[in-house]
């Protein structure tokens, strides 16, 4: 039985997943992105598939395999999709993933995580003093999304006034729709950060995009225009959408755990365990961008077979009882260890350290400055998106006053 992953399974991820990983741990399934695939659920397969060189992220080869089998040439629309993303570190394989993570990694470092933080802590500030006190606040709208786009936007060097955009463009691309909105956020954002690329080319100033262009390793290979293109659209995209997420979400398992948000709140150092709690309780990212199987593949479960498109979820991983006692228990006193939300192996989030000071430093300004924080609406009146890549609700109405 090929089970459907759509809207209704976003409504009720916890509830779908749990009852995969009890009885068909490796599962055919679709999504509205992938007619035939293979969904793996449980932790030992996930982390394993995860790290496995035989699962391949070089989408562009297969589709242009499949392509040519049926005698044709990639659509204009497939061509945009690989020129967008399709190029970038995520879907290619070592050795070409290895060239594109070694030269993002030289410019993408902790210092330049680091020198945000007094900026990021000034903008959450900001946006607090702006929450209406007498009626009930999108967390996501006016806090999230505002704070990460503010973070990612001054990390890359995208002018203040361009910045509005980026939300819609972040949802057009995740959202499990991949129709006519999918490809005009595509082209707009190709269109936009080309000319953006030349016009720091010509005029550097102290930011990750200038020197993602003038980056060289040891041979003094450098990333092509088209690269700088698709790496910069990667990190908006993957750094934007998932930390609006991780806030929210962290906001979400605290006012459904009044005895941990006191915790928190009597010893606000417990922040860095709150954050990995979130991370494996309710992660940001569902299941992984579609990989696919490069021969076939044996597994306890059964086989995946050569070319099958593989999708792991990691939110499921995080709640398999046999790795987390109590999964389904919201508890900051774990050690956090070994959850799956970023990741594992040579994909591993390089990102991360940027999510966790967004997190902790959102969440801690929360809490500080708004004791009677509380959700405006009942827990089941809340929407998650329509997406199979992220796990994240479409708002979160708060109040703040009692
Ligand atoms: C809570 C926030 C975040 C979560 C949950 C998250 C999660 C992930 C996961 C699961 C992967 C692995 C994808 C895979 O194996 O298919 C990944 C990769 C990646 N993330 Fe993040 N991420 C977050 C924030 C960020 C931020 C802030 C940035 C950048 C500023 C970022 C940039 C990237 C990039 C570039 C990759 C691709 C790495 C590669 O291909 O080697 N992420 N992220």
């Amino acid at each position: 039985m090929r089970v459907v992953v759509d809207g209704a399974a976003a409504q009720d991820a916890h509830g779908f997943l749990a009852k995969l990983r009890e009885s068909a741990p490796v599962c055919p399934a679709s999504t509205a992105r992938q007619a035939a695939a293979v969904l793996v659920t449980g932790y030992g397969d996930v982390r394993a598939l995860v790290g496995d060189g035989r699962v391949r992220h070089d989408v562009r080869s297969k589709a242009e395999r499949e392509a040519a089998a049926e005698h044709r040439a990639l659509t204009p629309r497939e061509e945009l999709m690989y020129r967008a993303i399709g190029i970038s570190m995520l879907y290619r394989d070592p050795p070409d993933h290895t060239r594109l993570r070694g030269l993002v990694n030289r410019a993408f470092t902790p210092r330049a995580v680091e020198r945000l933080r007094p900026r990021l802590s000034a903008v959450a500030d900001e946006l607090l003093d702006a929450f209406a006190p007498d009626r009930p606040v999108d967390l996501v709208a006016e806090f999230a999304v505002p704070l990460t786009t503010f973070a990612i936007c001054e990390l890359l060097g995208i002018p203040q006034g361009d910045r509005a955009v980026f939300w819609g463009w972040a949802q057009a691309i995740n959202d499990a729709d991949a129709g006519d909105g999918y490809y005009e956020a595509l082209a707009e954002a190709v269109e936009y950060l080309s000319a953006l690329i030349e016009g720091k080319r010509a005029d550097p100033g102290a930011d990750l995009l200038s020197e993602l262009i003038a980056v060289s390793d040891e041979d003094g290979d450098r990333l092509s225009p088209d690269e700088l293109v698709a790496t910069s659209l990667l990190l908006l995209i993957a750094g934007h959408d998932t930390s609006v997420h991780l806030i929210a979400n962290a906001v979400l398992c605290l006012m459904g755990a009044p005895d941990q948000l006191a915790a928190l709140r009597a010893d606000l150092s417990l922040v860095d365990n709150v954050v990995e709690e979130v991370l494996r309780y309710e992660s940001p990212v569902n299941i992984l961008p579609a990989r696919f199987a490069g021969s076939a593949i044996e597994l306890a479960e059964g086989t995946i077979p050569e070319g099958e498109t593989v999708l792991l979820s990691v939110l499921s991983a995080n709640r398999d009882a046999s790795v987390f006692p109590d999964p389904d228990r919201f508890d900051i006193t774990r050690s956090g260890a070994g959850h799956l939300s970023f990741g594992h192996g040579i994909y591993y989030c390089p990102g991360a350290p940027l999510a966790r000071l967004e997190g902790r430093l959102a969440v801690t300004a929360l809490v500080t400055r708004f004791p009677h924080l509380r959700l405006a609406v009942a827990p089941d009146a809340l929407r998650w998106r329509d997406s199979t890549l992220m796990h994240g609700l479409e708002s979160l109405p708060v109040r703040t006053t009692r």
